[in-house]
Formats: structure tokens, C-alpha cells, sequence
């Protein structure tokens, strides 16, 4: 044939397709997102609904974050398994300053001090109705629950949080974190916005984890569709996005992934600051079925959706994939 033009001379050799190669996937872009549970001893519950996570004690914790940091990735995002004793309907357990959380950070901010640490600021684990918010009268009061975020940002800063991560999608609690922060002085204290957080069924497994399922019962709303994204939206991402640029995100999330690739892109587009990406519970939770019934090849096909959410944009990804590419990579 007479084709001068024929693509597949750049993929004619390994040295070739690296040096044509447009997505770079490294440590660097890996951020492990971590369970602590109360508990003295160094100690870990297994999460059945995700295959090699687990929720840890403090000393357990630190001694993953050593690890982690050793295989160079450079954050974690803490999640805490708080008992159901602790639970209100107003979530105020959050905003004590000395209980299993900040403890937690103080901790790893101690042992590992180079590991940057991302806080929740999310009602949800404190919640006995299960829920980001507040509920009252059987809605999500939106205002009140930004006055105790704001509270529990301040809690998680002064305990030597490097990123608040505001994941529950109240409006206005951008722009309300961050007064909150800079009157306590923490000017330095960088927020992580979930900027396009969708109501997901592929929460389901991290849900497992926490217990933090929206409690079954009369006058809770039954799931999070009134705060957390329409899936089939993209356009609102984009509103979104310009929402929190204004009130002062230092970085924006996208979450899950897999399913919201285009919206990744969009946000990216449209945004001067770094794009994160949360490739979720359920994300990972189907990888590791499928492989454990030996119908896929798990770390070919995590490398593949990792690099496809960079390709789609993401700065960064927040993956339970991270230990495990970290370790592939350095082979
Ligand atoms: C809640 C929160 C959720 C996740 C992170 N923070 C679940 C939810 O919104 O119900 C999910 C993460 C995952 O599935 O891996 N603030």
C-alpha cells in the first residue's frame, strides 16, 4: 500500500512507545486514603467488601504511613471508624479536640512528619443518622451543618492537618472553611474540595468500612441525592467548579472516577488549580473481585485505570491501589 502516514511506527518498539508515551503515572500522583479505628494495641480489622484494606488502630496506622511514605507516595487521607456509642444526631463528637481523630493526625504529623495529611470534613462517621449533614425536619439543614464543619476543620488543622478535605457538598462551606481556618490563623492550611461528588452506588464498600450507611428510619432522607450530584450531569460540575475556585479551594476533586472520566476532563479544563480524581471503594472493590475469580488481571488492569484517570486529567488520585502501584512501579 502506498500510506505514509501509519501511526503504528510509534509503537513499534518498548523504547519507541516510551518516548511517545503522553500520561506519566509515578508516586507522585498516588494518595492512599487510610481507616483508623479505636483501639490500644497495634491492631487491624479486615473491610470483607474491600480485599486488603483495612481500618487500623493509631499505632497500627503509623506504622502504614512509614511504609507508605518509604515507597514515596506523598499523602494520605484519613478516615475515622468512630463507635455508634459516639454518634448524634448532631455529629458533635466531631469537634472534640482530643478524641480518635485529630489523635490520629497528631500522631502521623509526629512519626511521619514529611507524609502530608488530608482530613474529612464530613459529618457522616459522627452522624446516628448516617448522614453528611444535619437532618431536620427529614431534609439536610445546610447551614447549620457548615457552623459545626467549620468547627471541626479548626479541630483537624490544629492538629497539624495539611489538606482539609470538605467531602459532604453543602454549599457556601468552601468559602465558610476557609474564613474559619484564617481566623484561627491557619492561613496555611490548604483545602481539598470534593468540587463534583455524585450520589454513587460505588460507595457502597467504604460505606461498609465506616458503618456510615444513611440509617433506615422516618424523616431521614434515604440516601444523599439532595447534596451529593445527579450522575447524569456534567454541566453542574462545571458551576461547581467555578463555585469553589471563587471561594478559595487550593485543589478540586472529582469523584468516582472510572464512571466520570469526562468529568475529570471538564474540571480540568476549566480550572488553574490541581485536579484530584477519587477513584473509589467500589472502584476497587470490582478490580479485585473480577481478580479474584481469576477473570482479571489485577495490577494490569488497576495500572490501566490509574493511567486512564491521568489521561482524563487528574493531577493526583486518591486510590486503595496505592501501596500496591507503588510497589509494582519500583519493580
Ligand atoms: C462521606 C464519604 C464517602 C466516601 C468518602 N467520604 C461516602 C459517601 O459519601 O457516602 C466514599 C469513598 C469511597 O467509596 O471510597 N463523606
Amino acid at each position: 500500500m502506498d500510506l505514509p502516514l501509519r501511526p503504528r511506527r510509534l509503537r513499534s518498539s518498548e523504547n519507541m512507545r516510551r518516548m511517545a508515551r503522553e500520561t506519566r503515572l509515578s508516586t507522585d500522583h498516588l494518595i492512599a486514603p487510610l481507616f483508623v479505628m479505636d483501639g490500644d494495641a497495634s491492631r487491624e480489622e479486615a473491610v470483607s467488601s474491600m480485599p486488603g484494606q483495612s481500618r487500623m488502630t493509631v499505632s497500627r496506622l503509623v506504622g502504614e504511613a512509614k511504609e507508605l511514605s518509604a515507597l514515596g507516595i506523598p499523602a494520605v487521607a484519613l478516615f475515622p471508624a468512630i463507635p455508634d456509642a459516639m454518634k448524634t444526631p448532631d455529629a458533635r463528637h466531631a469537634t472534640d479536640p482530643d478524641h480518635l481523630y485529630p489523635n490520629a493526625v497528631r500522631a502521623l504529623k509526629r512519626e511521619v512528619p514529611e507524609l502530608l495529611v488530608i482530613t474529612d470534613t464530613a459529618l457522616d462517621p459522627y452522624n446516628s443518622d448516617g448522614h453528611d449533614g444535619i437532618v431536620r425536619d427529614g431534609d439536610i439543614d445546610n447551614d447549620a451543618t457548615i457552623e459545626v464543619m467549620q468547627e471541626m476543620a479548626v479541630v483537624q488543622a490544629e492538629a497539624g492537618a495539611d489538606l482539609i478535605a470538605p467531602s459532604d457538598m453543602m454549599d457556601g462551606r468552601v468559602g465558610a472553611l476557609r474564613r474559619a481556618l484564617d481566623d484561627e490563623g491557619h492561613t496555611d492550611t490548604a483545602i481539598l474540595s470534593y468540587t463534583a461528588k455524585y450520589a454513587s452506588a460505588y460507595y457502597g464498600p467504604f460505606r461498609d468500612a465506616l458503618d456510615s450507611d444513611p440509617r433506615v428510619r422516618e424523616g431521614v432522607p434515604e440516601d444523599k441525592s439532595t447534596y451529593q450530584m445527579d450522575p447524569a450531569n456534567g454541566e453542574e460540575a462545571v458551576r461547581e467548579t467555578m463555585l469553589d475556585l471563587e471561594e478559595g479551594a487550593d485543589m478540586l476533586m472529582v469523584k468516582p472516577a472510572l464512571p466520570y472520566l469526562d468529568v475529570i476532563y471538564r474540571v480540568k479544563q476549566v480550572s488553574d488549580v490541581p485536579v484530584a480524581a477519587y477513584n473509589v471503594s467500589g472502584e476497587y472493590a470490582q478490580i479485585k473481585a473480577a481478580a479474584q475469580n481469576g477473570w482479571l488481571d489485577e495490577k494490569e488492569c488497576a495500572m490501566e485505570a490509574l493511567t486512564g484517570i491521568r489521561r482524563a486529567g487528574a493531577d493526583v488520585i486518591l486510590t486503595y491501589f496505592a501501596k500496591d502501584a507503588a510497589r509494582w512501579m519500583a519493580e
